[in-house]
């Protein structure tokens, strides 16, 4: 018999197949995630659940879903997940590392561009007819180019970011967990304590994983040691930014610009107060979206899911453990 998944939402269709050819999967053809107790009520007879980042998966669920062995991500964070719990149940979880790496850092540069050179504000003005001529003050930004760029976090994404940036001739800052002996020679990258990085840096850019000890990392304090020039950009996480002191902040020009693809909560309401701010630019969690990636994204979770249902390691394993204690 085909063992049973539940998949939270539709992904594209060549993932889809592939979870098809190997399970009886029910899906979540819904817009919007599974309401909470349609999630619950579907995981009873589960072995497999496929899941995205707005799916809470913790106690609850698994208490809910007494024959799961596996939960594929199909997102490289998995801050929704609790892995130390699914790890405690034996249960395998996966993500999709890697495939996103470009791609995220490719959107984390376009969101840079275009809050140093207020592309979205004149863009509105252009469609509200205020543009009346061509104008010697008329929206100046900052350069990109030969600017210091502070990079938190340099795992994979952190560095392909600061690949781009050399290419811009930035000076590069890091700080991070781990030391890159290795990359800061060939990226002319150097690693600085946090607050060298808060107030030498003309950009910051967050790619750290959200944990309770990266939890609103930023937040007044930081602020305060920024640059008044200094734009923020976060494709991460949004609780590792406090919004309210970053809606202080810019709201007082302690900051110049933020540009965030993500928020908190997501979606962030519509008559939010950071929304009244022009020096920001808000998208919806989009950083990975390209055809390619997330098509690459959605086969990887699949793969995962197959492999967990096979008792197989997973090629993309979160807690690797688990098969090892069993
Ligand atoms: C997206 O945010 C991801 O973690 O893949």
């Amino acid at each position: 018999m085909e063992p049973k998944v539940f998949v939270t939402r539709l992904l594209p269709e060549e993932a889809m197949n592939q979870i098809y050819s190997f399970c009886e999967a029910a899906v979540w053809d819904g817009e919007l995630p599974p309401p909470r107790e349609v999630l619950l009520e579907n995981l009873r007879d589960i072995e497999g659940l496929l899941c995205l980042l707005t799916d809470t998966i913790d106690a609850a669920v698994f208490d809910s879903a007494p024959r799961l062995r596996v939960v594929s991500n199909c997102a490289v964070g998995y801050d929704n997940v609790d892995v130390l719990e699914a790890t405690r149940r034996g249960i395998i979880v996966g993500n999709t590392p890697g495939v996103l790496t470009e791609t995220t850092a490719d959107f984390t540069f376009a969101l840079m561009m275009a809050a140093a050179r207020r592309i979205t504000e004149g863009e509105k003005a252009v469609r509200a007819g205020k543009w009346k001529t061509w104008g010697p003050m008329l929206f100046l930004g900052q350069d990109v180019h030969n600017s210091t760029l502070g990079i938190v976090g340099l795992g994979r994404i952190g560095e392909a970011v600061a690949r781009r940036a050399k290419g811009f001739g930035m000076k590069l800052l890091y700080y991070s967990r781990t030391k890159h002996g290795e990359l800061e020679k060939e990226l002319g990258l150097q690693f600085v304590e946090f607050k060298e990085l808060l107030t030498s840096s003309d950009f910051i850019t967050l790619h750290t994983n959200l944990t309770s000890e990266t939890k609103h990392m930023i937040g007044r304090e930081e602020f305060s040691k920024m640059k008044n020039t200094c734009v923020l950009v976060n494709t991460s996480r949004g609780p590792i930014v406090d919004q309210i002191a970053l809606y202080e902040a810019l709201r007082d020009r302690g900051i110049a610009f933020a540009a965030l693809d993500v928020t908190e909560p997501e979606p962030l309401p519509a008559d939010h107060p950071l929304l009244t701010l022009d020096n920001l630019i808000v998208t919806p969690h989009i950083a990975s979206a390209s055809v390619a990636t997330r098509t690459k994204m959605a086969l990887m979770a699949a793969e995962n899911l197959i492999a967990g249902l096979k008792g197989e390691i997973l090629p993309y394993p979160v807690n690797p453990e688990v098969l090892r204690k069993r």
